[in-house]
């Protein structure tokens, strides 16, 4: 029906499609949540009829970013307008990160193992027994966003074993199997894994490989916050190489780093290391804008940092947001007895380089995830600032890529790699997961001495053709649905 009305028409807009081909004057037609029309020449919907219109300006108009790293299991259902994230243009989160996921789990008693705290410190969220029990809940309460979730292999340990200072017995592996196959086959795009934090720093590479079998009969992801991103990311990297191998599936490496003084440049090193093993296997990798990364506070992590920031603290709330100089100084302690008496605690950890950061950020290859912390009290400012800071900072003020490319990286480039199907690209048919944004204004709002800002710039952001934000707030709406995943290549 040619003369059927459309829910929305965006008009006066440059398009900026997704697949980093150059941007175009042209115009929206959106119908039943889906990019029912794409006017190329301007005026080329002129005669259409509308429920209603959106005059862009002359903005620029793309789809919808995709966060290809969050930690949000828990933030779609406490707190679904999703503000810290469709505030920058994001209408699709990848959850589960980390090896960290919200189900499969349920909370008996005591203090929840660090770092599946940072989903929640008190525990009365982990209720899901199954991925299945945690899907149903958001069936019944969406989102302003999409999710496209995962299953954490330390959400698994602390399930399934008694004792994760050790690697798990055969018993205690085929547990986990089953418990990744229900995730899998219950609509979860893949595993995450998070070797580097202590309830799974001690599972060597063949339990990982069994845990993860059930990835190849699902063609999902194995996705890994792998055990070294410093002395020893080389190896980490070829351990991450191997099980992707080994399964013959597709490996993402999460927030690409090279921490620590030493390495300081060696992200040369690794990128050709990547490169060279992309020619061979399937392998993805993700990055956040800042050389400054975030997790709970442990000591081990404080020597290679040149400042430690207190994100969040139990015993002592009123901390969050110092440095962790001053509160040593103020409590009259060692720094290392200063971490003692904040834990359970989350820091930010000043320990990149700079130039690694943009040379990672600008490898063709990479996708933007913002790995935010959206529990925490005073929280790293990637949770709120990501997107805009890599189209603002990045792409325009430094001129480290073009807008187009940018655009590419949060949408296109990450779509195909999680196989999100008609998400990323502005195309007819595909849906209608859309941000209206200002290229010369925009610019992350959130910063590390106040992290919890909206961005500048960000115009109107459509998902699933509903509007969730527009004019700097949200709008109500939550027309989030959980996708899965559709494998594009084995
Ligand atoms: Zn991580
Ligand atoms: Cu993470």
């Amino acid at each position: 029906m040619q003369n059927e009305p459309y829910a929305l028409i965006i008009r006066n807009a440059f398009i900026i499609d997704g697949t980093r081909a150059p941007r175009f004057e042209g115009e929206l037609g959106i119908r039943a949540g889906r990019i029912a029309k794409v006017g190329k020449a301007p005026g080329e919907l002129r005669g259409a009829r509308a429920e209603r219109e959106i005059d862009a300006g002359g903005k620029i108009v793309s789809p919808g970013f995709i966060d290809a790293h969050t930690h949000d299991d828990r933030l779609l259902l406490s707190s679904p307008d999703m503000a810290a994230k469709v505030s920058q243009g994001v209408t699709t989160v990848v959850s589960g990160n980390c090896g960290v996921s919200l189900a499969p789990m349920v909370h008996r008693s005591g203090p929840v193992t660090p770092p599946l705290d940072l989903l929640d410190s008190g525990g009365s969220w982990y209720r899901f027994p199954t991925f299945a029990a945690y899907f149903e809940e958001l069936a019944s309460n969406p989102a302003a966003t999409n999710f496209a979730p995962m299953v954490g292999h330390t959400t698994l340990r602390v399930m399934s074993m008694d004792d994760v200072g050790r690697p798990a017995n055969a018993k205690e592996i085929a547990r986990m199997q089953v418990l990744a196959r229900e995730a899998l086959a219950s609509g979860a795009i893949g595993v995450s894994t998070g070797t580097f934090y202590e309830p799974a720093s001690a599972a060597p590479t063949a339990e990982i490989v069994e845990v993860c079998r059930p990835l190849a009969e699902f063609k999902a992801l194995y996705v890994t916050h792998m055990r070294d991103e410093a002395d020893k990311v080389i190896e980490a990297l070829d351990e991450t190489f191997l099980i992707g191998r080994t399964l013959g599936v597709q490996v993402v490496i999460s927030h690409h780093k090279v921490a620590g003084l030493p390495n300081h440049g060696r992200s040369a090193e690794t990128l050709a290391h990547i490169s060279k093993h992309m020619a061979s296997q399937p392998v993805g990798m993700d990055c956040y804008p800042y050389c400054a990364s975030s997790t709970i506070l442990t000591w081990s992590r404080v020597g290679g940092a040149s400042k430690v920031l207190v994100t969040w603290s139990n015993p002592h709330p009123e901390f969050s947001g110092m440095e962790l100089s001053a509160v040593a100084e103020k409590l009259g302690l060692s720094l290392e007895a200063a971490v003692a008496k904040l834990l359970p605690a989350g820091a930010i950890y000043f320990a990149m380089d700079e130039n690694d950061v943009q040379r990672i950020l600008k490898f063709e290859r990479t996708m933007i995830g913002s790995d935010g912390l959206p529990h925490d009290a005073a929280p790293h400012p990637r949770l709120w600032g990501t997107f805009p800071r890599v189209l603002g900072h990045y792409s325009r003020d430094l001129g480290l890529f073009p807008l187009e490319t940018a655009v590419h990286k949060m949408t296109g480039l990450t779509a195909a790699t999680f196989g999100l199907a008609d998400r990323g690209v502005i195309r007819e048919g595909a849906w209608a997961d859309i941000t209206l944004f200002d290229a010369q204004r925009v610019a992350e709002g959130a910063t590390f001495a106040k992290p919890i800002q909206p961005a500048h710039g960000i115009d109107t952001v459509i998902v699933n053709g509903e509007t969730v934000w527009r004019e700097g707030r949200s709008t109500g709406a939550r027309p989030g649905r959980h996708l899965r995943r559709v494998p594009t290549r084995a």
